[in-house]
């Protein structure tokens, strides 16, 4: 009898799968350590899937670009072709490459869901089903779902790219999904892809899912942007369960791992100190945020290794404005642009400690995967390890004097929160973000994040209890709508221009002008609205220009050219005098120099340059467009000039060089 129910129970526990009618799921995510050999990673894969069924999971997540690194390993998954008809590897070995079959043997094998991430391999000459601009051979960055039987259900290519110049993003932005046997729909997307609206706010919001897996290999930045802080931030503000599974690689700063459920925080996260592959499981209620069982939490390691993971640092904080918090109580506002932020804080400071703490906020934009602008909206209050601002923030270390905040309060008002009926998700959002010197954020109970009811955006985020080791602090948004900076050219005229064609002139202008995008069709447009901090300031601006001279017209007894130096601010006025020079010289009546030089490194431009009058040319056909030239950058350092192209069109023996070091 005893034996019997022995029996009974580990047969009962070994067939244990969730059914749409429990409150509940079982999930696993795996952080894993990045290994070059394809071999072993993938035996190491199909032991985590058995060690995940043995835990009763239903789902196991891998991360990013842990499996096949290699180009020449990649795997092409035609789920538009072969594998409509086909489409369990395991049981076609000889139709698919053997990854992809061992490890739907493996799914097959222990009746698990699992979600890869791949280098993908596309050769567009055979690609029945396929979006293919090109008949070429094109790799993506992509996440593979099997089902319990081993068959592939969905493919999702990454849509952001962080660098990754090797890979084509998605084709079409299509949105991962898919739906499981425990009757839960499960989006998903990865890395990168989180800090974008599509697909990041879209996925969630266009298609009402309320569970997300998330495969990664993170860079971690502080302050905003370490792994489990924004996993679990990203996790409260959508109110959706998110599972993230990090590549382990803590000499550039990847680790972070972790299994949220909506406000409720991590069920359990890893952001490990030290190389590691660890399977990490937790039961997950299917509502986010309605916790009933016991969970893990975060999985803190040994104060001694914290420092052995490489964190970076936001390298345009100190730039942003800030002030410093002195000991007691204070109460103040900060305002950039669009922006206020007000912060109540109540700090003991009994000794002398260097540590100290600074208010910062932040209106405009962070480049991101090099070309990527971000518009970012934040208030935020940072540990430093001086007065200086450059010193922000701090990891301080276990045994260091803590300064204890007994209040800290922030309040933002900032860019209004709009639904984009269009793409069917919200075009602004906020997160209530910490980070502590263990490297995780604190705990939901610790902290209360909550939206005023006001027409602007206006949001409280403040602390629960006194805390003594907050690296960060921060409440942060993003403006998903207004991710766009201005980029300039340089160009030069000699022809005859049209003025909204009821007029055409003689013109001859050497400038440098914004666009609102990479060609030149965009040049000298305006984005439809004034963001601040969009526009560049020149760290050197000048123009040297060899220019026919004007002759004298006797009869009419004017000149016949005229040149005029012009300039266009954010205002809609140009410079003041003193803001720029202008020297011409003559070289023997065959050639006027000109030397246009702007004097000030603090100044947003639309336009500079000279721009010169042939009046003799007026009223004639106008010159056909430009015809679009690259030529070498006449700049000191190509590396200093961000988004710059230079197009250079000499006609009418118009010699110019421009030099310009654009700071954005
Ligand atoms: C979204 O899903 C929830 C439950 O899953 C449902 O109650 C709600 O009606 C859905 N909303 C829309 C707009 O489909
Ligand atoms: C600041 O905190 C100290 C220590 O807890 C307390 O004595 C003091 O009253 C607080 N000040 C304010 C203005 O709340
Ligand atoms: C301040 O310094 C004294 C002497 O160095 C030390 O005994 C005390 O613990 C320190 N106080 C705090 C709050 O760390
Ligand atoms: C929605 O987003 C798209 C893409 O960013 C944008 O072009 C459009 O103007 C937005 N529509 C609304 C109604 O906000
Ligand atoms: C909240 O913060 C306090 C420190 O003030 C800490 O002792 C406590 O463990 C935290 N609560 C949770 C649930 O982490
Ligand atoms: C142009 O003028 C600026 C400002 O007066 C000067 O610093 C610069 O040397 C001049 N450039 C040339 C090539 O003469």
């Amino acid at each position: 009898m005893r034996l019997l129910i022995i029996f009974t129970g580990l047969l009962h526990i070994s067939i244990q799968k969730s059914t749409p009618e429990d409150s509940s799921y079982v999930a696993a995510v795996v952080e894993f350590e990045v290994n070059a050999n394809t071999d072993t990673n993938i035996q190491n894969y199909v032991q985590l899937i058995k060690d995940a069924a043995a835990q009763n999971a239903d789902i196991v997540v891998f991360p990013e670009m842990t499996l096949n690194r290699r180009q020449s390993q990649s795997i092409s998954v035609p789920i538009y072709g072969l594998l409509k008809e086909y489409p369990i590897p395991a049981l076609n070995a000889d139709l698919y490459n053997d990854i992809l079959v061992t490890i739907s043997s493996a799914a097959r094998e222990n009746a698990i869901y699992v979600v890869i991430n791949i280098q993908e391999v596309m050769n567009c000459e055979d690609a029945p089903g396929e979006e293919c601009p090109e008949k070429k051979t094109y790799y993506f960055n992509t996440n593979v779902v099997l089902n319990r039987e081993g068959a592939v259900i969905d493919r999702y290519r990454k849509i952001n790219l962080f660098g990754e110049y090797t890979r084509t993003p998605a084709l079409k932005p299509d949105l991962g999904d898919f739906t499981t046997d425990f009757g839960v729909r499960f989006g998903h997307f990865i890395c990168f892809d989180l800090m974008f609206q599509i697909p990041a706010i879209q996925t969630p919001q266009k298609l009402n899912i309320t569970n997300i897996i998330f495969p990664t290999m993170w860079f971690s930045e502080m302050p905003y942007l370490t792994a489990v802080e924004i996993q679990q931030g990203y996790a409260a503000q959508m109110n959706v369960n998110f599972l993230a599974a990090g590549a382990n690689n803590v000499r550039v700063g990847s680790t972070g791992s972790g299994i949220y459920s909506g406000k409720a925080g991590a069920l359990i996260s890893l952001m490990a100190g030290a190389p590691t592959t660890r399977l990490m499981v937790a039961r997950v209620p299917k509502v986010p945020g309605q916790v009933t069982d016991s969970y893990p939490g975060p999985i803190y390691d040994d104060p001694s290794i914290h420092d052995n993971l490489f964190l970076k640092s936001d390298p345009s904080l100190s730039a942003h404005t800030s002030q410093l918090l002195v000991p007691g109580y204070q109460s103040f506002v900060l305002s950039s642009g669009e922006t206020m932020c007000n912060f109540r804080v109540n700090i003991t400071q009994t000794n002398d400690t260097s540590l100290k703490y600074r208010a910062f906020i932040h209106e405009g934009f962070n480049i991101y995967g090099d070309i990527r602008h971000i518009r970012v909206a934040s208030c935020s209050i940072l540990s430093c390890s001086s007065d200086n601002p450059k010193d922000c923030p701090y990891r301080f270390k276990e045994d260091e004097e803590k300064i204890e905040f007994k209040e800290l309060s922030i309040d933002i008002l900032s860019h209004p929160l709009n639904y984009n009926t269009t793409l069917k998700c919200d075009d602004v959002e906020y997160f209530g973000l910490s980070l502590r010197d263990n490297k995780f954020p604190l705990n939901p109970a610790n902290y209360t994040f909550t939206k005023h009811e006001d027409e602007k955006a206006s949001y409280s985020f403040k602390i629960n209890a006194a805390q003594n080791n907050l690296v960060a602090f921060a409440i942060w948004g993003r403006i998903y709508n207004e991710d766009k900076l201005y980029t300039y050219r340089a160009g030069v005229l000699g022809g005859v221009r049209t003025f909204d064609g009821v007029a055409s002139g003689g013109s001859m202008s050497c400038c440098i002008f914004a666009c609102t995008g990479d060609t030149i069709d965009t040049c000298a447009k305006r984005f439809d609205k004034y963001t601040s901090n969009s526009l560049a300031t020149f760290e050197e601006l000048s123009i040297f220009a060899f220019l026919t001279p004007p002759k004298r017209n006797e009869e009419l007894e004017v000149d016949n050219i005229a040149y005029f130096p012009v300039s266009l601010q954010p205002t809609l006025l140009p410079l003041e005098v003193n803001d720029y020079s202008l020297e011409t010289t003559s070289l023997f009546g065959v050639v006027d120099i000109y030397n246009y030089t702007l004097l000030r490194k603090d100044i947003e431009l639309y336009s500079f340059g000279i721009f010169g009058r042939a009046f003799e040319k007026d009223d004639q056909e106008p010159s056909p467009p430009w015809v679009e030239e690259e030529a070498d950058t006449e700049s000191p350092d190509d590396d200093a000039v961000p988004g710059s192209a230079t197009t250079l069109h000499s006609v009418y023996m118009l010699v110019v060089f421009i030099f310009a070091v654009v700071i954005m």
